[in-house]
């Protein structure tokens, strides 16, 4: 195959990229988007502040633009994210407790219920352990609702569009560490008690090299009994071909890891800005670590 979405569909897996709504009459960027990527993300159109910028108010607009674009040509769509304690509209940010837990839920509804069947997976919750070494959820107006609240967004996500793969989404997860293992511990529990959860994505904005063991820990999740996605890849440095060939094999060689995005497509179209982290340059050409993901795929 001669596209990265094209080799990755030769093992059932997926290529995507996040997308941007405000590039979408960049053609340079809609012919690299529609020849190489089978799947899409939403780079901040899906977010609660895109979503729901006043209480009860949705705006979908953005949401449905990225979306009918991607399914317009023929890809697929992972949602992200419904709850994430960063990107919340302002009047969320001043809420808390049972308040903030019914304005939480009724998010989760309503955007699920606007997308839904639509969605391939659907980044549940973001970001929600803290990093360092004590393996524990982060301090947010999210987490002080109760510690429950990540499961109770997984069954309002299954509850309003039963057909979307829920995901728990997270970064500085790359190896076996602290945090990795905090969140692999919830998702044992999650699956041992009967909460709804499809999947585990690995943002994986990475410098130089993909950790050592990189494959081991997407490999223990796997062994869980859930998908893993490489979600929103980006890796900076003077060895990024190496290193993206690196984590393009370590999901190869995990039948559960089922696709991966990189976030963005140019490196002009990075939020890593200065980094060059991506797959092609400004001007749209490949890069070698271009070369090494489809040699890898
Ligand atoms: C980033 C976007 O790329 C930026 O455009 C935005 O200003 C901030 O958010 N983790 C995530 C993504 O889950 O949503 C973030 O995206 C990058 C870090």
């Amino acid at each position: 195959a001669t596209t990265l979405g094209a080799a990755a569909a030769q093992s059932g897996r997926y290529y995507g990229t996040a997308v941007a709504a405000g590039r979408l009459n960049d053609q340079t960027y809609v012919n690299i988007l529609n020849t190489e990527f089978n799947m899409v993300t939403a780079e901040n159109e899906m977010k609660w502040d895109a979503t729901e910028p006043n209480r009860g108010q949705f705006n979908y607009s953005g949401g449905d633009r990225i979306l009918n674009q991607a399914v317009g040509n023929g890809k697929r769509v992972r949602g992200h994210a419904l709850l994430w304690h960063q990107q919340e509209p302002g009047w969320a940010q001043r809420l808390e407790g049972s308040d903030l837990r019914r304005a939480m839920m009724n998010h989760v509804t309503q955007v699920a219920t606007h997308y839904k069947g639509k969605i391939y997976a659907w980044d549940v919750v973001n970001e929600a352990f803290a990093d360092g070494g004590g393996g524990g959820r982060r301090d947010s107006n999210l987490q002080r609702t109760g510690n429950d609240w990540i499961e109770a967004a997984f069954r309002a996500a299954r509850a309003a569009d039963p057909a979307a793969k829920l995901c728990y989404n997270d970064y500085n997860t790359d190896s076996i560490n602290p945090k990795s293992t905090g969140i692999y511990n919830m998702v044992r529990d999650f699956k041992a008690r009967g909460v709804p959860i499809d999947c585990v994505g690995f943002q994986s904005h990475l410098t130089n090299n993909a950790p050592p063991d990189y494959q081991a820990n997407l490999q223990r999740f796997a062994d869980l009994g859930v998908e893993v996605q490489i979600t929103e890849l980006d890796i900076a440095g003077s060895n990024q071909a190496n290193a993206y060939g690196a984590v393009t094999r370590a999901c190869m060689a995990i039948r559960a890891c089922t696709g991966i995005t990189v976030w963005g497509i140019r490196d002009t179209d990075s939020w890593r800005g200065g980094e060059n982290p991506l797959l092609f340059t400004g001007s749209g050409a490949k890069k070698p670590a271009y070369n090494a993901v489809l040699d890898a795929l």
